[in-house]
């Protein structure tokens, strides 16, 4: 049976899985060979085709924040990419609503705006962004919900249906988890794409999420997968 422990008060992750799950090559591969078909939800398409509009009419790089929550990542990636447009992506209207709220937008040399968040499902939104070609220079997945059970595979995002269009989307990926197995089974899903990248320890100064935060506050490690295509 799958459970989780309790150290500091931040749960560390606890599966049943042995090592990298049995099905994964075979999950994969299945996906590759029959894109998704399913409908896209009326809400993400319009989402989706707002955003859309100021993407197309920007002309640097765009930097995608996949699973951003209340958007700090989002955020502090903007401030660190002037040039760039950062775009934010969370399922959950509670996360991206409090960003908006509860967080500054003042950046060292003024108002920090080269970002938008965006509340939509990245099932379908990542079909809608590899349809439109977004010109995505970095794409950021940090700190998923990593369901360590191995029942539970095909809802990581390297065992989803949209799994080639995550891979296809960014010059570079960087995921970050606190499963350390999360990421070995995501290295081991781009590599059967034709994607290949390392992993390391997370060892920045400041922490670029909440959860990252929480994580490293209770002494567990950060692991970040790095995967550069040229
Ligand atoms: C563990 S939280 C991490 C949030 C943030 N990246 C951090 O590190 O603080 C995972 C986030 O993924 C979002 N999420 C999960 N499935 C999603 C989906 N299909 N589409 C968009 N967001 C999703 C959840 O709403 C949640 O905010």
């Amino acid at each position: 049976m799958s459970s989780t422990e309790i150290t500091g008060d931040s749960k560390v992750i606890v599966t049943n899985q042995p090592g990298i799950h049995e099905k994964l090559t075979e999950i994969v591969a299945k996906h590759i060979e029959h894109p998704s078909q399913k409908p896209i939800q009326t809400h993400t398409q319009q989402a989706f085709d707002e955003v859309n509009q100021i993407v197309q009419s920007f002309s640097g790089e765009i930097i995608l924040d996949s699973c951003c929550g209340v958007g700090q990542s989002t955020r502090l990636l903007a401030k660190k990419n002037p040039n760039a447009l950062v775009i934010g992506v969370d399922k959950s209207a509670h996360r991206i609503n409090r960003n908006v709220d509860e967080v500054s937008r003042e950046g060292e040399d003024g108002v920090v705006d080269n970002f938008h968040l965006v509340r939509a499902d990245l099932n379908d939104f990542y079909r809608l962004v590899v349809a439109a070609k977004w010109p995505v220079s970095k794409h950021y997945i940090l700190y998923p919900n990593p369901w360590p059970k191995a029942k539970h595979i095909q809802r990581r995002w390297h065992g989803s249906a949209v799994f080639p269009q995550i891979v296809a989307l960014g010059d570079e990926i960087i995921l970050r988890s606190n499963w350390q197995l999360y990421l070995q089974e995501f290295q081991v899903a781009a590599g059967i794409a034709g994607f290949f990248g390392g992993i390391s320890e997370v060892n920045d100064e400041q922490p670029l999420t909440p959860f990252e935060a929480k994580y490293q506050a209770s002494g567990q490690t950060c692991w970040q997968l790095t995967i550069v295509k040229s």
